[in-house]
């Protein structure tokens, strides 16, 4: 659902953030915890609110490749990736400029930046009004699973919720994939909906892996995206006090609930399910949520990732 919100309700937002407050609002991706990117108090509040450690730079949302150039040093690459995918789900983390107006807490010390220009009609009506960059990592506490429905942001957070701007569920359901354009040739620090594959197609470009072949952002340790209970992956068989958390048309039988990624065996299906059911299934009630294997290319490889970071403890 990528509906608009009325101009009323999007100016309180973009009040919110000048005054220094949070907005959670939606993007095409997950939901986002947004913050002035100009300022350090606001940002300050992203951190703490998430229980984010200090290390873990943010993604700053600009609403045009042309904004972006305000605080990078713009390269060929950044073009190039920009021009084939922005507005969408493909962060660029680019050197920071000289003098470079955002807030130091958006780079965690980093001399770098991560940018992206969110396709999400709610986010661009929200850029459009503050007239500001938007620091915006997903609208979870920091570990946990990210959110992909308004819902999900009222439960993670509770009373301490900030203002949320209502935009049904995302539409893609995994975070945006992070490519590093600061060296040679570019480099995959988060697997995401835009591939490696459809990065060559657009642009020719091939994306390296991490010199250790690990992909791997700052913030993206081993557990992340966690649920409370286990995470049991590659599932062959199930228990009957665990939860399945199914892939295609043969489901195991026998557990205590079943929920269903994609019965046609739908990739795409299967990210945008993939949060959601994992936050379903979260239940102290079961001992264990058991995964079913899911293919490793395409998107798969991003939603391995994910579960392989749910999973480990
Ligand atoms: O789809 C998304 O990217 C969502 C929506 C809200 O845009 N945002 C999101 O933000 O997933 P977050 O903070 O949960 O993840 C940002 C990732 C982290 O793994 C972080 O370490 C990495 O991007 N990152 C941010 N700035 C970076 C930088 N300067 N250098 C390297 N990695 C960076
Ligand atoms: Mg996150």
């Amino acid at each position: 659902m990528m509906t608009m919100l009325p101009a009323t309700i999007i100016q309180a937002a973009a009040d919110t953030l000048t005054k220094g407050g949070l907005v959670a609002f939606p993007t095409e991706t997950v939901y986002g915890l947004g913050a002035n990117a100009l300022n350090a108090d606001a940002v300050a509040r992203i951190f703490a609110l998430k229980g984010r450690p200090s290390f873990n730079p943010l993604i700053v949302h600009v609403k045009s490749a042309e904004a972006a150039r305000d605080y990078a040093k713009w390269n060929a690459l950044a073009e190039t990736l920009a021009a084939a995918f922005w507005p969408g789900p493909l962060t660029l983390v680019v050197p920071r400029a000289k003098a470079c107006a955002l807030a130091d807490a958006v780079s965690a010390g980093r001399d770098t930046v991560a940018i992206r220009v969110p396709a999400h009609m709610i986010a661009r009506q929200l850029l459009d009004t503050a007239g500001v960059p938007i620091a915006a990592p997903s609208a979870n506490r920091s570990g946990k699973v990210s959110p992909t429905a308004a819902a999900h942001v009222r439960e993670e957070f509770g009373v301490e919720a900030p203002l949320i701007l209502e935009g049904g569920n995302c539409v893609i359901g995994l975070e945006s994939t992070v490519i590093d354009v600061t060296g040679e040739a570019p480099v995959l620090l988060r697997p995401g909906s835009v591939t490696q594959e459809d990065i060559m197609a657009r642009t020719g470009l091939r994306v390296a892996l991490n010199e250790d072949g690990e992909i791997r952002a700052p913030g993206m340790l081993a557990s992340h995206y966690a649920p409370a209970i286990a995470v049991r992956l590659n599932a062959a068989d199930v228990g009957k006090d665990e939860a399945l958390l199914a892939f295609g048309d043969m489901p195991l039988q026998g557990a205590a609930a079943t929920m269903n990624l994609s019965v046609s065996g739908s990739l795409d299906e299967a990210a945008t399910n993939l949060f959601a059911m994992l936050r379903a299934l979260d239940d102290e009630r079961y001992r264990s949520i058991a995964v079913m294997p899911v293919p490793e290319h395409g998107l798969g490889i991003a939603i391995n990732d994910r579960l392989r970071r749910a999973a480990a403890r």
